[in-house]
């Protein structure tokens, strides 16, 4: 702020400083200062709620204490010449979207934001215990839009390191962390959630109960947004309620039917490869995300998904992908029983896990007779309405969950760790699976039911009616 504007803004104060009004104002201002940044939504409210505090603190200050009065005044001044100053640090804060972690492997990784209009290009400082490093971002244009997408690209860190970065870009500032992928036999911790679409306040509550579990990265099974081609919704629908961990964990998404044509997904996040399916290793863990809406390339995935597979040695080996293979509640999906689940079955994945239906289910392990069976999870309860839980024997506990979910693995050496949590972190399911010598623990093997059977029991329901 120059010289001349603090000085009109003095004369302003001295001029209009024994009037009410001013007063109440002054009071409503410093109310929006005791609240956190961050929260737009918050600042409304506030503000009234400095109004309400003002009129309530004033009328004892128009009481009998002359010094209470004097003390208030000078708390007003306070209040005033500090304003400009936290509002202009708040609104530093808040790029259009802000960074988010892509593509992290154990020596390189993405950070990915938008500024909303015409922007140079940002500087980012990357900062682990041992080092720092400095990039800047490429700034590229969105189709349609006059928003930019900056993209920094940092290579040579260090496995398994903390990095804290700091974003400054268009006079705006955001900072966050991530922590780069570990070499095999580090125990790591993850999540994956999905179908965030349609309401924020909800994915809002998952996402901060995710963020207090400190995942290292975020997978998201899909239908990030209600419809894919709306612009704004990415912002409202994803990336604001997602800030709570997308400060602190890297981001996987997955493409669902809500993306639409995947326009603005494939240009918001970057993935490796060709982006639509791949890959990527993070300790222990191989994981292979798929894209079912490539029409016509399916054929060349399912290519891709056998080479991938057959030459994956990792411990564990999770396939994500939108509509489940296995489902009752809600769409009841069949997706690729033909042709995508021998191949799982054939290479040893150990859990699939999809979206699409807004609820939670776990399948008793299905696999062919005296094979290692796969898990398969449903897990739509990121925050799209929830949609009523069906029973079924072939499901763990025989019956799905309807409600807002995220599923938090952990994984070290030979032992696996689930556990799916609400957004106020009780627990609604749980599983530990012991892999030695490529199989599970007895428990978990009496209880797999052939592929066969599982087919009989969750019929394609659409083959059904013709
Ligand atoms: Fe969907
Ligand atoms: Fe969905």
């Amino acid at each position: 702020m120059s010289f001349k504007k603090i000085r009109l803004l003095i004369s302003f104060i001295l001029k209009y400083w024994n009037s009410s009004e001013f007063q109440y104002f002054a009071w409503g201002f410093g109310g929006i200062c005791k609240f956190p940044q961050g929260v737009t939504a918050l600042r409304i409210p506030s503000l009234s709620r400095g109004f309400k505090q003002a009129s309530g603190l004033f009328k004892c200050a128009r009481g009998v204490k002359p010094l209470w009065k004097i003390a208030t005044k000078w708390l007003i001044l306070i209040s005033i010449i500090l304003s400009p100053g936290i509002l202009l640090f708040s609104a530093s804060e808040e790029l259009y979207i802000r960074p988010h972690v892509n593509n992290v492997t154990t020596t390189s990784a993405k950070i990915l934001w938008v500024t909303e209009t015409k922007a140079p290009p940002g500087k980012v400082t990357l900062k682990s215990k041992q080092n720092s490093q400095k990039g800047e971002s490429i700034v590229s244009a969105i189709e349609g839009r006059e928003e930019l997408l900056h993209t920094a690209a940092f290579k040579d860190l260090k496995p398994f390191t903390e990095y804290e970065y700091t974003v400054i870009c268009n006079n705006k500032r955001a900072k966050g962390k991530f922590i780069t992928a570990p070499e095999k036999g580090r125990a790591i911790q993850f999540v994956v959630y999905g179908d965030t679409r349609s309401n924020p306040e909800d994915h809002l509550k998952v996402s901060k109960a995710i963020a207090i579990d400190d995942p290292m990265f975020v997978a998201c099974s899909g239908d990030l947004v209600s419809k894919g081609t709306k612009w704004k919704e990415w912002k409202e629908q994803f990336f604001d309620p997602a800030e709570a961990y997308l400060c602190k964990s890297a981001i996987w998404p997955m493409r669902g039917n809500h993306e639409k044509d995947g326009k603005f997904l494939y240009k918001l996040f970057d993935m490796p490869g060709n982006e639509h399916y791949f890959s990527f290793d993070f300790g222990d863990l191989h994981f292979v995300i798929l894209d079912q809406y490539i029409k016509d390339k399916l054929p060349e995935m399912l290519e891709w998904f056998e080479n991938d597979l057959k030459n994956n040695n990792s411990k564990w080996t999770f396939v994500g992908y939108h509509q489940p293979t296995f489902n009752t509640g809600g769409h009841a999906s069949t997706w690729g029983r033909k042709d995508f689940l021998p191949i799982m079955e054939k290479y040893g994945v150990d859990i699939v896990l999809t979206g699409h239906s807004h609820l939670y289910e776990r399948f008793l392990p299905i696999g062919p007779e005296g094979k290692k069976p796969i898990i398969h999870i449903v897990t739509g309860g990121g925050g799209a309405p929830l949609k009523k839980a069906e029973k079924n024997p072939a499901l763990v506990g025989g019956t799905g969950i309807s409600e807002l979910h995220y599923c938090f693995f952990k994984i070290n050496g030979d032992t696996l760790e689930m556990k799916v949590k609400k957004p106020d972190h009780t627990i609604i399911d749980q599983m530990t699976l012991i892999k030695k010598k490529g199989v599970y623990q007895d428990e978990v093997m009496k209880k797999a039911i052939t592929t066969q059977k599982a087919e009989e029991l969750l019929p394609d329901k659409k083959k059904k009616k013709k």
